[in-house]
Formats: structure tokens, C-alpha cells, sequence
């Protein structure tokens, strides 16, 4: 089928214009605001980031705001939505726009790509939607539609794929008319309409163009990626309280769930006894209570939270610690914590309570 680009482009942007959804980030487009919605995009749903993008921006209206503000402050509002390392890198583009660019998001792409976090796509995405650059995007969207459209079966991860589908979509932002239109249509048309399963043909302004529909192939491309095996991982998750106070720690500044608080809690490759925890918990226990196990899919790990209470050993000393503290209930919400920690931390508490009626360990 021969691909006409430039008419291609024109029914994407006019179905754009008829059919876009009304989503917070789409109401004022200001740069700071889209990348904001990006960092958040990349690895969460839209459904979720709706509801979460106006608070954000309230807290944060400009890079300046987040620039100066902790980044514990930062990780507390993004609780919940997974994927920490985002935050970080936001901060931290927040701090580079304000010593680079005087506090303002670029819009050109070159500058754009020096921000921590911001990559092809990101910076293509702000570039062309705020800026009206004509520079090309590709997302897990783009790259459905455009599979299909070219009736291109690789499969979903084939690096040679990624090079065809940005050739591909810089013919379509080269030939278009509006580059803004363009990039955010393929984007909603892939959420919309080219969805992953049970593609809505009838309705794609562009079925008519489609190879993959001309060939019955739509629900077979893109071919599924390889699956990876993930490595488990296992948490041993200790609630700990004294005098109405839980006791928190913080995580280490990289890895998993960085800088987030947590019970007291030793990683492991494997399960451990109750004696091998309370021999590598730093913190004089002398008993354990096992509650449930908490699992966790997490995109190259599988993560297993096992939750046990501990008693502490009466009138020891437990040793202080910067990263260390003990909270009261009322003022978690005040701590960034993963919902697997907060899950782990919730479900141990009421276990432990009820537990609490049965034996001594009353703390
Ligand atoms: N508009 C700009 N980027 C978007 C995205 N990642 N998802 C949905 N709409 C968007």
C-alpha cells in the first residue's frame, strides 16, 4: 500500500481535533505543565495521573517551586504512583531549568534532552505539543499504529523496529501540518482506537490506509516482546511499636523504592527464619510474629513482602539512627512511603493489635 503522508497526517490531526479527550494537562499548555504530565505518563495510567496532576502542579505551579523544595516533600506527593526514580529526575530538572534556562522550560528539543530524565520521546513530546516543533515522537502508541499501519510484525522490543517507527513517524511530522496535532493524535489514537487488544477499526480515520487491516492482521501486530525472567526478591517487613509509635526507617539513596520509609525491614535473595532476622535487625527484638506475605510484580522484579511484628526486648535501648524514627500513626501520612511499604505497614498493624489481645507483647 503506498503511504500518503501528508493526507495521512491531516485525517490524524482532524480526528485530533474532534475526538481528544479533555485531560488536565490538555487545558493550559505551558512547558513546566507538560513535563510534569510526561514524567508521570511514562510509567502510569492515564486514569490515575488525572487525578493526580492538579494537586501536583498546585504544590509545584513553577520548576522554581519544586526546585527549592526537599525532595522528601517531592516523593510524598508522588506517593502511590510508583516508579520513584520519575520524582528524582524531576527534581532535578526542576534544579536544571533554574540554574540553566532562568527558571524556564525550554521547548527545543536539543535543550530539552539536557534535563535529567528527559529522553527522545519526552523531549520530542514538549518540543512539538508546546513548542509546535516539527520534531517526531514515538511512544508504545505510536509504535502499535504505526506497526500496523505499515503491517510491520516485529516484535514489540526489536531495536530494528524502534529506528523503522521513528523513520516513520518523522515522514508523518515532516509532511503534516500542524506538528502539535499530529504527535498528540497518534498518541490518542493509539490509546483510543489502535488499542492493544481488539483494535476499534470501524472507527480509525485511518483504516482505510491501514496494511494490517487490509490483511486481517491487526490483532497480530505488534508481535508480544520476549518475556523476561524477573528475579524475586524477599522483604522481611518488621512492625515495630512502643508507646503508641511505629517505628520507620529510611531506604538508602539508590536502588529499589530509594529514599522512601519503610518498617524496619532486611532484603534478602531468599526467605529467612525468624532467628537470622532478629539476628540481622539492628534493633533489640526478641521475638517475632509472622502475619502475611505481600507480592509485588514490579517490571524486572517480583518483590515478596513478608510482614511480622516484633516485640522488643522490655527496657532495651534502641539505637538511635539518622534515618531512623519512630511515628506516631497519626502523622504517616507526613513520611513518603511505597503503597507496598504502606500495604506491608497497614496489614502488619492490624494483625499485630489483634495478636496484641492474646499474648504479652503489649507495646
Ligand atoms: N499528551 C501528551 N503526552 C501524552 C501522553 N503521554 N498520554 C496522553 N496524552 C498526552
Amino acid at each position: 500500500m503506498v503511504v500518503d503522508n501528508a493526507a495521512l497526517a491531516q485525517s490524524i490531526e482532524d480526528w485530533f481535533v474532534a475526538e481528544a479527550r479533555d485531560l488536565p494537562w490538555r487545558r493550559t499548555r505551558t512547558a513546566w505543565g507538560a513535563l510534569v504530565s510526561e514524567f508521570m505518563l511514562q510509567q502510569t495510567q492515564v486514569s490515575t495521573v488525572v487525578d493526580r496532576f492538579e494537586p501536583f502542579m498546585q504544590c509545584f505551579p513553577t520548576p522554581k517551586d519544586m526546585a527549592l523544595a526537599d525532595i522528601d516533600q517531592v516523593l510524598q506527593l508522588w506517593q502511590g504512583m510508583g516508579y520513584y526514580r520519575r520524582a528524582r529526575n524531576l527534581h532535578r530538572a526542576a534544579q536544571y531549568v533554574v540554574d540553566h534556562f532562568d527558571g524556564v522550560v525550554p521547548t527545543s528539543e536539543p535543550q530539552l534532552r539536557e534535563l535529567p530524565g528527559v529522553g527522545r520521546y519526552t523531549a520530542g513530546s514538549i518540543a512539538s505539543i508546546v513548542g509546535g516543533h516539527r520534531v517526531p515522537i514515538v511512544d508504545g502508541n505510536v509504535t502499535r499504529l504505526l506497526s500496523r499501519l505499515h503491517a510491520d510484525d516485529a516484535a514489540r522490543d526489536d531495536r530494528q523496529l524502534a529506528n523503522r517507527t521513528w523513520l516513520r513517524a518523522e515522514a508523518l511530522v515532516d509532511a503534516c501540518n500542524n506538528p502539535s496535532r499530529l504527535n498528540e493524535g497518534m498518541m490518542e489514537l493509539g490509546a483510543m482506537i489502535c488499542r492493544p487488544a481488539k483494535p476499534r477499526c470501524q472507527s480509525c480515520p485511518i483504516s482505510e490506509d491501514c496494511s494490517a487491516r487490509s490483511k486481517g492482521l491487526q490483532d497480530s501486530i505488534p508481535r508480544p516482546k520476549q518475556t523476561i525472567a524477573r528475579t524475586t526478591i524477599h522483604q522481611h517487613s518488621i512492625i515495630i511499636r512502643r508507646r503508641g509509635r511505629l517505628l520507620l526507617e529510611q531506604r538508602g539513596n539508590s536502588g529499589l523504592w530509594a529514599g522512601l520509609w519503610q518498617s524496619p525491614t532486611i532484603d534478602g535473595e531468599e526467605e529467612l527464619d525468624s532467628e537470622r532476622i532478629i539476628r540481622e535487625l539492628d534493633v533489640p527484638v526478641q521475638s517475632l510474629h509472622r502475619h502475611e506475605t505481600i507480592t509485588r510484580q514490579l517490571t524486572h522484579r517480583i518483590v515478596r513482602i513478608h510482614v511480622y511484628s516484633g516485640c522488643l526486648v522490655p527496657r532495651a535501648r534502641v539505637p538511635e539512627q539518622p534515618n531512623r524514627k519512630w511515628v506516631r500513626v497519626s502523622d504517616l501520612s507526613d513520611y513518603a512511603l511505597s503503597s507496598a511499604a504502606r500495604a506491608a505497614l497497614s496489614r502488619g498493624v492490624e494483625a499485630h493489635l489483634k495478636q496484641i489481645g492474646q499474648t504479652s507483647c503489649a507495646q
